[in-house]
């Protein structure tokens, strides 16, 4: 493994620094207290190519590797994470499953305006009882011969009432359990669509959260990525990949918490010093210096796997699990290294620790990256 970055990864990565300060960092705290989704940021977004990083260029895309969004949402994830997990969402899986398995003509339709940000996307796999247990699927597509009847309930997608797009998950044969599932690309404004109330979160306030109901939703069969029975595979393939984004947030909103903690250290005196040098403080930030590098390797490691078409299963969901969890604890410390500062809303930092809180949940939660870990290392 090389541990140096390209000319080009160090242009991508520093663009995204560059961007995150001039256009996202403005308003920020506004957008968080207001919940209001950043419209104007996630365009701009789209048009500097951020949200189809990896997309083949003949679709609209970027072209690039996993190692170059891994950098770019790390250095969006530092200033705003609502506008990461846009990101995150419609490149790692909204995009990635389209290319992937879908085909030409669904490729062509969706990808090519998904790619360049002219549309968002939606990834619905979570219902009000089907969570973790992603197989317990209770929306229904049932097989009407050249078309599905979509019946059932979403709960807490991620843009969604930004999105255009919507990758459904549904049970098309109850007999066959997971083996009878199926994808569907749902337009919005079909008949029988409907959005539910827009949630009111704890943190990535600014990135739009909704259920989504369907009730006898005509969805055409073209409309089906691949196979009959192959929606379940395509969740967990897609959600391997989604993964390394997530953790890559997590791994950028705690960066974020740490580089504002060691500047406030360095300028706050308390006891006739700075407070980095009391050896409470200093060793707080060795900690948080140390985990946050540890987590930097593990999420390049996954994309490295990823880049290398190796299995990322395991390092993806070793990432994700460390860097989330990580997360928590860093901005926790970021808060505590700001005194009562920290615990108001323009030093940046409360957010942060309230941001970071998602990442131990959404995209399976820690519990079920330890039961994927642990069922993997249990097999070898
Ligand atoms: N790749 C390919 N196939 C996979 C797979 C993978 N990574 N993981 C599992 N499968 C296959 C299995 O091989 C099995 O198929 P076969 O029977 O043909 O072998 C099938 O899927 C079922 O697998 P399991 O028996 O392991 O299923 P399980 O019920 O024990 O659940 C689980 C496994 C890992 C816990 C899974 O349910 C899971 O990942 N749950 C979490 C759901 C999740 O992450 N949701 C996120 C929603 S999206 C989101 O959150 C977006 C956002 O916030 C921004
Ligand atoms: P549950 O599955 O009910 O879990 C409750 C608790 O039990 C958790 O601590 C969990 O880890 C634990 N638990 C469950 N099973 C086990 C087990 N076998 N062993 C040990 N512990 C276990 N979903 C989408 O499909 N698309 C999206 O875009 C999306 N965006 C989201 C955005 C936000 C802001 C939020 C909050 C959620 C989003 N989700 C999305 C849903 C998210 O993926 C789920 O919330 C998550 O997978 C957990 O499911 P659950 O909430 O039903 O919790």
């Amino acid at each position: 493994m090389d541990f140096n970055l390209t000319e080009e990864h160090i242009m991508i990565r520093d663009a995204a620094r560059e961007f995150a300060k001039t256009e996202l960092l403005p308003g920020v705290i506004e957008r968080d207290d207001k919940q209001e989704f950043p419209k104007e940021q996630i365009k701009k977004m789209g048009e500097l190519g951020f949200l189809g990083m990896m997309v083949d260029p003949k679709y609209g895309g970027g072209g690039m590797d996993t190692i170059s969004y891994v950098l770019a949402m790390e250095e969006i994830s530092k200033v705003d994470a609502s506008c990461s997990v846009v990101m995150s969402v419609n490149n790692s899986l909204v995009c990635w499953g389209i290319e992937t398995y879908g085909t030409e003509e669904q490729k062509q339709k969706y990808l090519t305006k998904l790619a360049t940000g002219e549309i968002i996307g939606a990834f619905c796999l979570s219902e009000p009882e089907a969570g973790s247990d992603a197989t317990s699927q209770k929306t229904t597509a049932i097989d009407q011969g050249d078309h599905y009847i979509l019946n059932g309930t979403k709960n807490w997608i991620t843009n969604g009432s930004t999105a255009s797009v919507y990758l459904v998950i549904a049970q098309t044969d109850v007999e066959k359990g997971h083996k009878g599932i199926n994808v569907l690309i749902v337009e919005k404004g079909m008949p029988g669509f409907e959005l539910g109330p827009k949630e009111n979160k704890l943190g990535i306030r600014g990135s739009d959260t909704h259920s989504l109901m369907f009730t006898n939703v005509k969805v055409p069969k073209e409309n089906r990525i691949g196979e009959d029975g192959f929606g379940f595979k395509f969740a967990m393939k897609t959600l391997a990949g989604g993964r390394i984004g997530i953790a890559s947030q997590a791994l950028g909103i705690a960066s974020g918490a740490y580089e504002l903690a060691l500047q406030y250290s360095k300028e706050r005196k308390a006891f006739g010093k700075e407070i980095s040098r009391h050896q409470a403080i200093a060793f707080k930030l060795a900690d948080m210096a140390t985990e946050i590098e540890a987590a930097r390797h593990l999420c390049m490691k996954a994309a490295w796997d990823k880049d290398q078409h190796a299995n990322y299963d395991l390092s993806g969901a070793m990432a994700k699990l460390y860097a989330a969890d990580m997360a928590m604890r860093v901005t926790v410390e970021a808060v505590q290294i700001h005194g009562g500062y920290g615990f108001v809303k323009e030093y940046h930092v409360e957010r942060m620790m309230r941001d970071a809180k998602i990442t131990q949940i959404y995209e399976g939660t820690s519990e079920i990256q330890k039961i994927v870990i642990s069922r993997s290392v249990l097999k070898d």
